[in-house]
């Protein structure tokens, strides 16, 4: 926060010698080495150079300039070329407060982003297949960021690019005629499908021929038969419902479905404009493309003539840009594609457009379980909806134990198992692979979503049905060291969610968010926060609430609700 303080008298002094001389003059603000020369200093070099009048001239006209500035300012002390500033650090305290508790939910937000779009592409299932633990990530991260870049001031444009066609429906088509039954399925159509799709799968690895049935199927679709159309359609329905399960779940919402079916006719421009570019190249009687001795190719066309991943990304990428005129295009996807979207970017700039450097792979790593990848196609898989489930059952039996007489338990304990999952995970530089404990990511302590919750819930409950006035607080509060520091990482909320934002990180709010909920218990243990005292109780419940209104803003920025009880 001394930053900002920096910051305005830089833009203060430079708009003074410009208004009174006319002179574009940059300013140099710094922190002196030694803090008992005061915590801000301003070297008039410059400002000698550009005015050319003596320097105890411009030292002393400076001074007063400074004095008259309206910042929380406590000494200016001119020592030879320079002016020594000493921050009313109790006044600075109670000003970020007061900003906190007026601004609200509004706290911390930034315009760094206005004016510009963002496109997030996340989530983006597998849909006949089932809902995979990255791609929950994807969903967790995605909705994450979008959230921020929203704080930010971004336009943002979230898609789930569903994965509805490839070889997988092939699979699916031929195990429903083989061995489907409609209204047997329909009884309970995801799990039923689900299972169609493993023991697809395992009387594939003893029969192989089932695999070019699969293929055929898809190639069929491909040529629009009409009855494997029809039966596409169904299956992408009933299977686009369990990731609707999760979504419900976690309350998360895309501006758009178009998934990769969408661009199948979409897809021949893209393949002609390369070609007439001369970029595409016949092996083997498939179409690629070549992008340079430090890449593979991209198989644009296969030699049956079927579709490709690559080229449907490469038909949305163009229809994107169209469409949602991005700045920016985010693809949530795990670190395994990062070739795919290298080759993405590479062939963007082969086909001689300038906007290859606006697509950003926002990469992330595994989740593991004692060391291990899950599969989805071996079967004996646990749904992740389960998961989610289980988590919310420990979260109950949790919140039973410590508190049986809560109104509304179940949906409590919603939020607090769902924080534990999205939080066990959002903590976590995204890059990196993950391993996750359930058990250990819903317990109220530790570094977890449900400690945050429990944080302001214990300050929703210092304040419940009290009030309080903030302009009749003990500002010589804010000089000892928990009081000053606890609002000093209030005021580093703005800036955390900018870093976020900039790297596309939520990691960077959930870490400070630990580290702001530690110094408030620390300050919660050493302050009798209700106090005797009415302007000590006012300064601490000023304090206090700062925090709880950034806590609150925080979890909602990584897709946590925050509670009033557990
Ligand atoms: N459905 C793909 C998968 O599960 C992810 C799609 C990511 N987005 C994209 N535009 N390629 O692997």
């Amino acid at each position: 926060m001394i930053n900002q303080i920096k910051q305005l008298i830089k833009e203060n002094l430079e708009k003074y010698y410009k208004e009174k001389y006319s002179l574009d003059i940059s300013v140099v603000v710094e922190e002196p080495k030694n803090s008992t020369m005061g915590d801000i200093s301003v070297p008039m070099f410059s400002v000698v150079k550009a005015l050319r009048k003596p320097m105890p001239e411009i030292v002393l006209e400076a001074k007063e300039v400074i004095k008259g500035f309206d910042l929380p300012i406590l000494e200016v002390n001119p020592i030879n070329a320079f002016i020594n500033i000493f921050v009313d650090k109790s006044l600075l305290a109670y000003q970020i407060i007061e900003k906190a508790i007026l601004e609200d939910n509004n706290y911390g937000s930034s315009n760094i982003g206005e004016g510009k779009n963002v496109t997030l592409d996340y989530s983006s299932p597998n849909i006949a297949k089932s809902f995979s633990i990255g791609h929950l990530r994807s969903t967790m991260i995605g909705n994450s960021l979008k959230l921020i870049l929203k704080k930010c001031g971004y336009n943002t444009f979230s898609i789930n690019y569903l994965g509805d066609w490839g070889t997988q429906f092939g699979k699916m088509i031929v195990a429903y005629k083989k061995w489907g039954n409609y209204d047997e399925i329909m009884k309970d159509p995801i799990n039923n499908l689900t299972a169609l799709y493993v023991r697809f799968n395992q009387e594939a690895e003893n029969n192989p021929s089932l695999d070019d049935e699969a293929r055929e199927a898809f190639r069929q679709m491909e040529l629009k038969n009409k009855e494997y159309l029809d039966l596409w359609k169904w299956i992408r329905e009933e299977s686009l419902k369990e990731s609707k399960q999760i979504y419900d779940l976690l309350e998360i919402d895309f501006d758009s479905y178009n998934g990769e079916a969408f661009y199948n006719d979409k897809m021949d421009a893209v393949v002609e404009e390369l070609e007439n570019k001369g970029l595409l190249v016949e092996d083997n009687g498939a179409k690629i493309v070549n992008l340079g001795d430090d890449m593979p190719p991209a198989l644009i066309k296969r030699s049956d003539g079927g579709s490709l991943y690559i080229t449907r990304d490469l038909a949305a990428v163009f229809y994107r840009k169209k469409e949602y005129k991005f700045n920016k295009i985010l693809y949530v996807v795990g670190n395994e594609q990062k070739l795919h979207f290298e080759q993405l970017k590479r062939l963007i700039t082969k086909m001689g457009y300038d906007f290859a450097d606006e697509v950003n792979h926002v990469n992330f790593g595994l989740y593991l379980t004692n060391g291990k990848k899950a599969s989805t196609r071996k079967g004996n898989v646990t749904k992740l909806i389960d998961v989610l489930n289980t988590a919310i059952k420990l979260a109950y039996d949790l919140i039973d134990a410590k508190n049986p007489d809560l109104k509304n338990k179940e949906e409590i304990a919603k939020y607090v198992g769902i924080s534990a999952i999205v939080f066990g995970d959002l903590k976590n530089f995204r890059g990196l692979d993950v391993e996750f404990n359930l058990e250990q990511s819903v317990k109220f302590e530790g570094q977890t979503g449900p400690y945050l919750q429990y944080t302001g819930v214990r300050i929703a409950s210092i304040l419940r049905d009290k009030s309080f006035d903030i302009k009749n607080c003990d500002t010589s509060l804010f000089e000892k060291p928990h009081y000053f520091e606890l609002a000093k990482e209030v005021a580093a909320f703005k800036s955390t969610v900018e870093r976020a934002a900039n790297e596309l990180a939520p990691s960077v709010i959930a870490k400070y968010l630990l580290g702001l909920a530690q110094s408030f218990n620390k300050f919660y243990s050493l302050e009798k926060i209700n106090a005797e005292d009415e302007r000590v109780r006012n300064t601490n419940f000023a304090l206090a609430k700062s925090v709880r209104i950034v806590l609150n803003e925080g979890l909602r920025l990584l897709g946590i609700h925050y509670l009033e009880e557990m």
